[in-house]
C-alpha cells in the first residue's frame, strides 16, 4: 500500500503519518516512510536521535546520477538517474522501518528543473512504483511530489483536516488538484476535533468527500513532544483510531 498525505501545514500530517506507520509496524508489515515535507520534522515526532541525512545533501552522488558536476549549473541531465540502492544505503532503520528524508530544494521547492529534483522524484517513483513495502509519504500541502508516472501507483492521498475554515479550504484545494491528476482513491481525516460540533462542522463543509475519520484533540500529546514521547506513548488508545481508518483503507484497496 502507498499512501500521500498532505493537507495545511499544522493541521497534523506528520503526527497522522508516524502514528499510521506505527499501526502498520505492529501488524507486521514493512514500511517505507518519507518525510517529504520542508516544513516537517519526522524525527521529532518519532523521537529519533541518530543524524537522518536529507537525500538533497547527498551532492556527490546527486552528480554522479544525474551525470552532472556538483556546484556547477546543470542544463542538460538524466531526468531517469538510478536510485534502486539509495533508500537501504541512506535511509534510517530500525527494524521493519525505514525512514528518508528528502531535504529542501533551494528556491522553487519541487517544481524546479535541476539536477536534484529530478533525483528526488526519482526516489519517490522508485519508492512508489518498486517497493514492496508499505511507503507512506509526509508531504507539504502542495502535491507537487505525486507528478507523471508516480500517480497511479498511490493507492490513497490522505488529507488531513482540522475543524477550521482555512484547513477547510486547503483541503478543498488540494482534493481538486489530487483529482486533476487523477489519484485513484482521495480520504479525508479530520484531526483535532474536540466535540460533536467540530465533528460536524467538517462532515457538513466536506460533505461530497470521503471522510475516513475522526481523530480528537489530545492535550498530552503537545506535552508528549516536549518530553521526547511518542503520540502513541502519551496516549495509547490514539491508535484504536488509526486501526479503524486502516481497516477502510485495506478494504478500498481489495476492491
Ligand atoms: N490529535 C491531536 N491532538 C492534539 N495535538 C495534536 C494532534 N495532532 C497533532 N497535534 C499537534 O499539532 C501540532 C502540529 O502537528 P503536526 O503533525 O506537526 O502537523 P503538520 O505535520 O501537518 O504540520 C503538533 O504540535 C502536534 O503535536
Ligand atoms: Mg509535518
Amino acid at each position: 500500500m502507498k499512501i500521500a498525505i498532505s493537507g495545511k501545514g499544522g493541521t497534523g500530517k506528520t503526527t497522522i503519518s508516524t502514528c499510521l506507520t506505527q499501526i502498520f509496524l505492529k501488524r507486521g508489515k514493512r514500511v517505507i516512510l518519507i518525510d517529504a515535507d520542508p516544513d516537517s520534522n519526522i524525527k521529532t515526532t518519532l523521537n529519533i536521535k541518530e543524524e537522518i541525512i536529507p537525500l538533497i545533501e547527498l551532492k556527490e552522488i546527486i552528480a554522479e546520477r544525474t551525470g552532472t558536476t556538483p556546484g556547477e549549473r546543470a542544463i542538460v541531465f538524466k531526468m531517469n538517474p538510478e536510485v534502486d540502492d539509495i533508500p537501504d544505503r541512506f535511509f534510517y532503520k530500525n527494524g521493519n522501518l525505514l525512514v528518508g528524508v528528502l531535504g529542501t530544494v533551494r528556491g522553487g521547492g519541487l517544481g524546479c528543473m535541476c539536477p536534484e529534483n529530478a533525483f528526488l522524484k526519482a526516489v519517490l517513483r522508485n519508492l512508489i512504483l518498486k517497493r514492496n513495502e508499505v511507503v507512506i509519504i509526509d508531504m507539504p500541502a502542495g502535491i507537487e511530489h505525486l507528478g507523471r508516472g508516480t500517480t497511479e501507483g498511490i493507492d490513497w492521498l490522505l488529507i488531513i483536516t482540522e475543524p477550521t475554515e482555512k484547513s477547510i479550504d486547503t483541503t478543498e484545494r488540494i482534493e481538486k488538484l489530487a483529482k486533476e491528476i487523477k489519484i485513484k482513491r482521495i480520504g479525508v481525516i479530520g484531526n483535532k476535533v474536540e466535540s460533536e460540533v467540530e465533528r460536524n462542522f467538517i462532515s457538513e463543509k466536506l460533505k461530497n468527500l470521503n471522510i475516513l475519520g475522526f481523530i480528537p484533540y489530545f492535550q498530552e500529546i503537545k506535552k508528549g513532544e516536549i518530553e521526547g514521547k511518542t503520540p502513541w506513548e502519551v496516549v495509547d488508545k490514539i491508535l484504536d483510531y488509526f486501526n479503524e481508518i486502516v481497516e477502510k483503507l485495506e478494504v478500498k484497496n481489495g476492491e
